[in-house]
């Protein structure tokens, strides 16, 4: 996979050359590409922004540099269709980034990043592009950063883990929390090793019983105690059929109840335990 990031922060971008995603790299896996926005700036101050038409606090990001730099990123390989690369662009208002995203553009064989600064990029730059390749704007979470590099790292490594031979095991991202197709979404679990003791700590003993079937059910109850408690939303858009009956009496136990439309509710008095 192919990636290229436009910035005015290219050192942002060193985390790249660390971890899974540096590994991904050094192995040829990943092809980065770093490039400085201010490189197609032709002013003595560099000049990347300026102030917004209408008036209003902050700046804008000038389409001139950034015509100019994707232009630029863009020249060496550029095609259209599935071979050919999409831009990301990093901002509070996309759609949120998801695992199922992650998986959809891990499918893509290359990503152009234009994470931006201040209070956004001209609109004209994302419209201009959109009509060559597609368009993911995309946000990382419900609060506003500084700035997209962070973002991009963050959708960098989700997204560089699931390429083929990055993870050591591949069957790593089949439990994942958020993996698409899961029967039900839930968050993982809590996991142990050794020491078996710890500052007079156990493990759960059902870990060592030797006992898959215990074993698996024990994963999941705690994978549902963990959900109810974190991320109710998750079980609340679950269809009933997602929970088998040990499912069920652990939800029970948890203070949730199906409703007649075979969705679970949880028991307002139960939420606070
Ligand atoms: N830039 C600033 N805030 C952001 C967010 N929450 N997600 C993605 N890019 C951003």
């Amino acid at each position: 996979m192919r990636l290229d990031v436009v910035t005015i922060f290219p050192e942002y971008l060193d985390p790249l050359n660390v971890s899974l995603v540096g590994k991904a790299r050094a192995r040829g896996q990943l092809n980065v590409h770093v490039h400085d926005l201010r490189e197609w700036t032709y002013d003595r101050h560099n000049t990347v922004d300026d102030t917004p038409y209408g008036g209003g606090p902050g700046m804008v990001m000038k389409t001139e540099p950034w015509g100019d730099a994707l232009d630029s990123a863009l020249a060496d390989g550029y095609e259209t269709g599935s071979h050919g690369p999409v831009l990301v662009v990093p901002t509070p208002s996309g759609r949120p980034f998801t695992q199922e995203l992650a998986v959809e553009l891990s499918e893509r064989p290359w990503l152009v990043f234009a994470p931006a600064r201040y209070e956004g990029i001209d609109r004209r730059v994302i419209d201009e592009y959109a009509t060559r390749m597609p368009v993911y704007e995309v946000s990382i979470g419900d609060y506003v950063l500084a700035g997209g590099e962070a973002a991009v790292l963050v959708v960098t490594e989700a997204v560089a883990r699931l390429l083929p031979g990055v993870l050591g095991n591949a069957e790593s991202h089949r439990d994942d929390s958020f993996a698409p197709g899961a029967m039900a979404n839930l968050l993982e679990g809590p996991v142990y090793t050794k020491p078996p003791q710890w500052r007079g700590r156990e493990i759960p003993d059902v870990l060592v019983s030797g006992h898959h079937g215990k074993i698996a059910r024990w994963r999941r109850d705690e994978a549902l105690r963990r959900t109810a408690a974190n991320r109710p939303d998750l079980i609340e858009r679950c269809d009933a059929s997602a929970f088998d009956k040990k499912d069920r009496e652990m939800l029970s136990i948890l203070g949730w109840q199906p409703d007649p439309g075979g969705r679970f509710w949880r028991r307002p008095e139960a939420v606070e335990e």
